[in-house]
């Protein structure tokens, strides 16, 4: 791992003023804030164009001579707000439970798109990840306004750990009608809306509700005949009769789209939604012929945090989850193509490089502890980036996954049948752990030595030994199994991929979250990790560059812009990078996903409790400050800011705050602790930190003991001048 020098003196430079915290002016959070740059509105990378927030953690920016940090950090006040910079403010676009066309406004809003249609005016199009299980049934009746009989099935389930498998359950049975009302509501509460919104003569943006207006939910189909489609060679696998597992009768026929965690926009106006972790509904391993398990495979769970497995009641097919779903927000008629070619697996985002004479490329990572990154590339050339028949360019090409070389060097593998088993090494990744297709039964199996991996390698000479059908059945099953099939191929096992977001000149931005390994495997020790090959939680932000700028190319370049981390540690002040934005002069913004149980958690593992709340940080990306973060906000207690976006004028950033008050629900009049924390200087010297923490959160009302609610907000200056 190299960390990037971090010039922050000279960034500075002639225009810097020293100052310290304590004489700085106090913002309206209350809080402090550092000023250390003059020229407060200019909009080149080498100016800052904001007054950071204070940060809870001191940082190098903040030029405080370390012998004075102790003093200035001594307390830190946690906020149950969106803190803004001086001069800044949001509105409240949109929260759960409004209401949105024939339905409503869903939970966990993640990625936003807005694609304007004429000068303040525009589609604006997000994404509705999961529920938060403890406070979506704490607060489900008093903002929904009807309750659901989750103590009875809670009762059910204690009696059997806590799950039920209530696709065998008869279907006159009270208990499974009950399951089936809790699972839609909770499925409906997932998935993509549209809504339309235009900016008033005061800066804020207002929905219009026009006709174009839609909910795709987790239950799209089921009665309502608005199935999603599907493109590419999966739809073989759809198709097929005599399935050696599941088969759902609806061929190509989907129900709902679920886990829709980031995403992207492509040039041609449509909206690619990401879903992620649809393993917590449905089950991912396949059998070989790519088809499903039977739901029973993947039982209903319901327990005081969680209310997951929601596919099983309803007896969803698991291979029909985990893809990109296109949608069209001017098409009201659109509810969404999943298209397969683009492989499933937890995807996090989308990038899309279109340029007029090449193939398009469609980047995306898969968010697991050991996901690949992956790319795929078209069979047909892009004409006109604009053209909405782009999208049939999706429907034929080939996936890829990345193979980082640790000389800064990389190449693409294919996922086809005749690619060789190569399998990736247990003892090359942290936690020495990957996980591969498992024959002849179906599903997949855990090799923990390089002797597993290799006997594996032995029974079968290339990716087609492994699955079974026609060419096309397999080329399909591959792509279903993409996640197996590239460990299987040798592609690296990554730190957990979330957002990836190219620039005008081509530069693949990715984020990886945590370099940790976990139950689901660990990232390659060779690229990901901290100095002396340990593994580093706290993430980093990459650059991949195509060879010859080509979107085809089989080989890129690829190096770390910057590394999560404290301070002293080489870090550039935040942890678990998530989602990123590009603004138009070329800065990353990027959000922060620290887990909520680790926020403000003065013992958490990797000391990630001394970063507070998610923010949302400023990393230039070029000049001599490269990989330097700024930090622009911070969020509200218990969630995580998402989708960042900023519209065509970079007035607004669009953003949306998922998960408020995930672990405490409700803050209760006003509850708070005082916690003692070990910081450390920006040179390493311990000291503590007294720091206040609300417990649960009231956000975004405000109002004491008012639920918390997932929203969409706008944030702007009060001037409404533009952001940069
Ligand atoms: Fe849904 Fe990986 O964040
Ligand atoms: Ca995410
Ligand atoms: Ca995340």
């Amino acid at each position: 791992m190299r960390i990037k020098r971090r010039h922050f003196l000279q960034f500075l430079g002639a225009s810097a003023v020293t100052m310290s915290i304590g004489s700085l002016p106090t913002g309206s959070n209350g809080s402090k804030l550092a000023m250390p740059f003059a020229d407060a509105n200019a909009a080149t990378s080498d100016r800052l164009s904001f007054s950071p927030v204070r940060s809870p953690i001191p940082l190098e920016y903040e030029n405080v001579p370390p012998s004075e940090q102790p003093q200035q950090f001594a307390t830190f006040e946690v906020i149950d707000d969106i803190v803004l910079p001086e001069g800044f403010t949001y509105d409240i676009i949109g929260s759960w439970g409004d209401r949105l066309a024939d339905s409503r406004f869903g939970y966990n809003n993640d990625y936003l798109s807005f694609i304007e249609t004429s000068p303040n005016e525009g589609f604006l199009t997000i994404n509705f990840e999961y529920i938060s299980g403890k406070t979506w049934m704490q607060t489900y009746a008093p903002v929904i306004g009807k309750s659901l009989p989750f103590d009875a099935v809670k009762a059910a389930a204690a009696k059997n750990g806590g799950t039920i498998d209530a696709w065998v359950l008869a279907a006159g049975d009270p208990l499974k009608a009950e399951i089936l009302e809790i699972s839609k509501e909770a499925l409906i509460d997932q998935g993509i809306g549209v809504i339309s919104i235009r900016r008033n003569a005061n800066g804020k943006w207002e929905r219009t509700y026009s006709k174009s207006d839609r909910r795709i939910t987790g239950i799209s189909g089921l009665e309502d005949g608005r199935y999603l489609r599907a493109t590419g060679a999966a739809t073989a696998v759809f198709r097929k009769s005599n399935k050696m597992g599941y088969d759902d009768g609806l061929n190509e026929r989907i129900i709902g789209t679920i886990q829709n965690c980031a995403g992207g926009t492509t040039p041609w106006g449509t909206v690619m939604s990401a879903e992620e972790n649809f393993q917590d509904q449905v089950h991912e391993p396949v059998m070989p012929d790519g088809s499903s398990f039977d739901p029973s495979a993947s039982p209903f769970i319901i327990n005081e945090g969680a209310v997951d497995g929601r596919g099983n009641p309803l007896g969803l097919a698991g291979n029909k989850y985990g893809y990109m779903v296109e949608v069209d927000p001017a098409n009201p008629q659109d509810y969404g193509t999943k298209h397969t070619w683009l492989g499933r697996f937890r995807h996090e985002a989308v990038a899309v490089n279109a340029m007029s004479g090449q193939p398009l490329a469609v980047y995306s990572g898969c968010d697991r502890r050991g996901g690949h990154v992956y790319k795929f590339v078209s069979k047909g050339k892009v004409q006109n980036p604009k053209d909405k028949a782009n999208s049939r360019l999706m429907e034929d090409g080939m996936l890829y996954a990345a193979l980082f070389e640790s000389n800064g060097r990389g190449r693409w593998i294919p996922l086809k049948a005749d690619t060789p088993v190569n399998p990736v090494m247990p003892s090359s990744v942290h936690g020495g752990m990957v996980t591969f297709p498992k024959r002849p039964e179906g599903g997949i199996f855990k090799a923990t030595s390089d002797a597993e991996a290799k006997a594996f390698q032995r029974r079968f000479r290339t990716l087609g030994d492994l699955y079974a059908g026609s060419d096309m059945e397999k080329q399909g099953a591959i792509l279903i199994d993409a996640h197996f099939a590239a460990n299987a191929a040798g592609a690296s096992c990554t730190a957990r991929p979330e957002d990836t977001d190219i620039s005008e000149d081509g530069t693949l931005y990715i984020a990886f979250t945590s370099g940790s390994p976990g139950g689901d495997g660990g990232p390659d020790k060779q690229v990901f990790s901290a100095k002396d090959q340990q593994a580093w939680e706290h993430g980093w932000i990459m650059k991949l560059k195509e060879d010859n700028n080509d979107p085809a190319s089989m080989t890129f370049t690829w190096e770390m812009l910057a590394m999560g981390g404290e301070p002293a540690d080489g870090g550039a002040g935040f942890s678990n990078p998530d989602n990123l934005e590009l603004d138009k002069a070329g800065n990353v913004w990027m959000v922060t996903d620290i887990s909520t149980s680790k926020q403000n958690t003065p013992n958490a593992e990797h000391r990630r409790g001394v970063f507070g709340n998610n923010s949302i940080w400023m990393v230039a990306a070029s000049g001599p400050q490269a990989g330097n973060a700024y930090l622009f906000a911070i969020a509200p207690m218990e969630c995580e800011t998402c989708g960042p976006m900023f519209s065509p004028d970079q007035q607004t950033l669009f953003l949306a705050i998922q998960h408020p008050g995930a672990d405490n629900g409700i803050r209760r009049d006003g509850a708070t602790e005082t916690r003692q924390f070990t910081l450390r200087t920006t040179t390493g010297e311990e000291f503590s930190q007294q720091r206040t923490v609300p417990i649960g959160s009231n956000w975004p009302d405000k109002q004491v003991n008012q639920p918390p609610k997932p929203s969409v907000v706008a944030v702007r200056r009060v001037n409404s001048q533009p952001i940069l």
